[in-house]
């Protein structure tokens, strides 16, 4: 298959400008090496790793399993061993990293010194602004309808938004899990996009079926955002959280039953592999752009 060349590919060294996003007890190594091998960027967040050897384990077993490109979704907060974690993932080749919490300053010189790129999850052009005085070297926009915590802007807003005024380059994260959303998403001037909800129902996810299947029978209706789980904005599963009272600490089991999924459940048709989902995304990509550019006419 073609490759697609953007500024993101070239940076990051992968066929394909997309993301199989990082999702909290959703994506661990079988999903990343899918990702992967399918020529995109698999990604695995920290947090889902209790202890540095839970993350090492990983990590090996994704290096015995591939020896492309792979990012992570790191935590720079108080909860979590992060300098440990960073180290580890710098000693295990990876390149690229997205900051979530906390500040991406307190990671950039020891990932520029390794050779990798960093990249914020931002909602805004401030939180742009922000991260872009701290050195940050790309910005994910995380778009209202996004699985996991989201933004209040469309993306269809955001990413030209944020490419105007930021100028920094950036992945467009929210509502993307077909050839023709990406296409769209490109053509606002992201130079990549991120894919989670879709990914929820593969076969390497880590959701349990009932979850799956939920995903799959879902429409954008059935999602709701609220701040009330985790204290921040995140998309729901409506049904998964009728009965939510309290919180559940950290690593508690009771967080398998609160199920995140984004608004592109409207997409979600059936559980397949995610090197299948990665490369009919490619596919519908090319197609839709010779379609596009077959219906202009210079004349
Ligand atoms: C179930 C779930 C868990 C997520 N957990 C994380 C996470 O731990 N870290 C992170 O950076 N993003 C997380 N995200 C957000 C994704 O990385 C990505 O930005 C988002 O899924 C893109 O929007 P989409 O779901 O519409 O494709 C999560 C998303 C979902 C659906």
């Amino acid at each position: 298959m073609a490759i697609i060349d953007t500024e993101f590919t070239r940076m990051i060294g992968v066929d394909y400008p997309i993301i199989g996003a990082p999702m909290f007890l959703i994506s661990y190594e079988e999903l990343v090496v899918a990702v992967a091998e399918a020529g995109g960027l698999g990604a695995i967040p920290l947090p889902n790793f209790k202890t540095v050897e839970d993350l090492k384990y990983s990590l090996g077993k994704i290096r015995e399993k591939t020896d492309k490109p792979i990012g992570v979704n790191i935590h720079v907060s108080g909860k979590f061993e992060w300098e440990d974690q960073l180290a580890l993932c710098l000693d295990y080749g990876v390149k690229f990293f997205i900051t979530s919490l906390g500040d991406p300053k307190l990671i950039l010189d020891d990932v520029h010194a390794h050779g990798g790129k960093v990249f914020a999850d931002v909602i805004s052009v401030e939180q742009g602004l922000r991260a872009r005085e701290r050195g940050i070297d790309g910005l994910i926009a995380v778009a209202s309808g996004a699985g996991g915590h989201c933004g209040t802007t469309p993306t269809t807003i955001l990413v030209p938004y944020l490419k105007s005024k930021v100028k920094l380059p950036v992945v467009a994260a929210g509502g993307i899990s077909t050839g023709a959303q990406m296409v769209s998403a490109m053509a606002l001037g992201a130079c990549a996009v991120i894919t989670g909800t879709r990914l929820i129902a593969t076969h390497e996810s880590r959701a349990n079926q009932a979850y799956k299947e939920a995903v799959m029978a879902a429409g954008p209706d059935d999602i709701v955002c609220t701040d009330k789980i985790t204290g921040n904005p995140c998309t729901w599963l409506a049904k998964s959280i009728e009965d939510f009272t309290t919180r559940p600490e950290l690593g508690s089991k009771k967080w398998k039953d609160l199920w995140s999924a984004g608004q592109s459940v409207a997409q979600v048709e059936e559980i397949r592999p995610a090197g299948e989902v990665i490369e009919e995304m490619v596919q519908e990509y090319l197609e839709v752009c010779q379609t596009l550019s077959g219906s202009v006419s210079t004349g």
